[in-house]
């Protein structure tokens, strides 16, 4: 499972970017609302920094107006994936761009069927939402689970991103799920490398190295 960062925030994302662990980066309308920056401009920005998709979602509803959005974006840089809604419209767009050689982010799965049909618009990555299934009493990872198993049976080369991960169990959940990638939160990236025993471990070895009498 590879690992994508979930924000808009430029800091954060270099912070990360330097750790050497992510490949790509996703944003929505409501992370980007966040920074008080020029959409576009920040797009740009992050891309600079050579991952290998900067996911930018389109902000109309219609299939028209979708697919002029998406052609901006992706002409903002080579490496930017344009991001769109789990409706016919952003189907309708998400064939037509894929046709184009745009590479897209199907964004706001629900369901199996919903991932299914985005696979056979043709898009590049398809974005269930663990966390927001949990909040209502359903399972996100089990969703994961049935998307890489019917994507598996039908040879189906989508990618999945996990999207909407809220702590470090769910980025294990999402990998044995088999989640291709994980667009992780600043904060749980951090919470990743946490571990009690490796804390207590550096500090006895710093401790005994420091103790030593040769
Ligand atoms: C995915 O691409 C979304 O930006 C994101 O994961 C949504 O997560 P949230 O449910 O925490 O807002």
């Amino acid at each position: 499972m590879r690992i994508f960062i979930d924000t808009a925030n430029l800091q954060h994302i270099q912070e990360a970017h330097q750790l050497g662990i992510i490949a790509g980066v996703t944003t929505n309308p409501s992370l980007v609302a966040k920074e008080n920056v020029s959409f576009h401009d920040r797009l740009k920005e992050i891309a600079a920094l050579g991952f290998e998709s900067v996911s930018g979602e389109v902000i109309a509803l219609d299939a028209k107006g979708m697919i002029e959005e998406g052609r901006e974006l992706a002409a903002l840089a080579p490496n930017i994936t344009v991001k769109l809604p789990m409706t016919p419209a952003g189907m309708e767009a998400c064939s037509t761009l894929t046709k184009e050689g745009i590479k897209t982010n199907v964004t706001l799965i629900f369901s199996a069927n919903q991932a299914l049909l985005a696979a056979r618009a043709g898009a590049t990555y398809v974005s269930p939402f663990i966390g927001r299934l949990d909040d209502i009493g359903q399972n996100g990872v089990e969703l994961i689970e049935e998307i890489a198993t019917i994507f598996a049976i039908h040879d189906i080369d989508t990618q999945i991103i996990a999207a909407s991960i809220r702590h470090p169990q769910h980025f294990t959940q999402a990998a044995l799920a088999g989640a291709h990638i994980a667009t992780t939160p600043y904060n749980v990236i951090q919470q990743l490398f946490n571990h009690p025993l490796t804390t207590a471990g550096i500090e006895q070895f710093v401790k005994d190295w420091e103790g030593r009498t040769f």
